[in-house]
């Protein structure tokens, strides 16, 4: 099966998922949406009411001003995955409970990751950036960009918290304008690795010549 029909699978299981309570309140589920070799997924908490309406992720007001941060970084929408750690609406827009984050996404998250395998991924708010990040806080780790296994990982803020908290509207106006520059060391550093790579591939017949 290619990865994007794995996707596809994935999607189909995820809007008829009932594996934890968040099924009983959804209207619709929001399995994430983006191009199958997308260089750069952005995981935010959960969908919000029109997501849920909807099915889309991000399609509300914290969506309008993330496509606002995103066209600022010169970064298309249509070009990266978007998505959610849980991928149904938690009623009343509660913070997802530590059962529903692992259920989702050892069944989910997890492979969407595996099946696009992004080289960089953008954390929005403390829910995705706790995957990374176990004892981080946000408050001082956003904006921060870390190399973890084979993967880039930004932690930003939630934009839903600027919208809620107005003064974090400059910090995380700042830290998408620095995006540009974090996306250029990401891909520096894997233009090293790579290298790397390839270098130790030309080396070993030699190592192994010297036995
Ligand atoms: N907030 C999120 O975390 N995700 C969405 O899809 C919408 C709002």
């Amino acid at each position: 099966m290619s990865n994007e029909q794995e996707l596809d699978k994935l999607a189909k299981q995820i809007v008829v998922c009932t594996k934890c309570e968040l099924q009983r309140s959804r209207r619709k589920a929001v399995p994430g949406e983006g191009p199958t070799q997308a260089e750069i997924m952005f995981i935010g908490e959960g969908p919000g009411f029109h997501e849920n309406e909807q099915g889309r992720p991000f399609v509300g007001a914290a969506g309008k001003f993330l496509d606002q941060l995103l066209e600022q970084a010169g970064v298309t929408r249509a070009d990266v995955w978007i998505t959610n750690v849980v991928k149904c609406r938690p009623p009343g827009n509660r913070d997802p409970l530590p059962e529903e984050i692992e259920i989702c996404t050892s069944n989910y998250l997890q492979r969407q990751i595996e099946m696009v395998n992004p080289s960089i991924i953008v954390t929005l708010g403390r829910f995705s950036m706790g995957l990374y990040f176990k004892a981080a806080k946000i408050t001082q780790i956003h904006g921060q960009m870390r190399k973890v296994g084979e993967r880039y990982v930004i932690a930003m803020y939630h934009p839903a918290a600027a919208l809620h908290q107005m003064s974090l509207k400059p910090a995380i106006m700042a830290d998408f304008a620095k995006l540009p520059e974090l996306l250029k060391q990401a891909r520096a550093g894997l233009g090293k690795t790579a290298e790397k790579e390839q270098k130790k591939e030309e080396d070993s017949p030699k190592q192994m010549s010297l036995f």
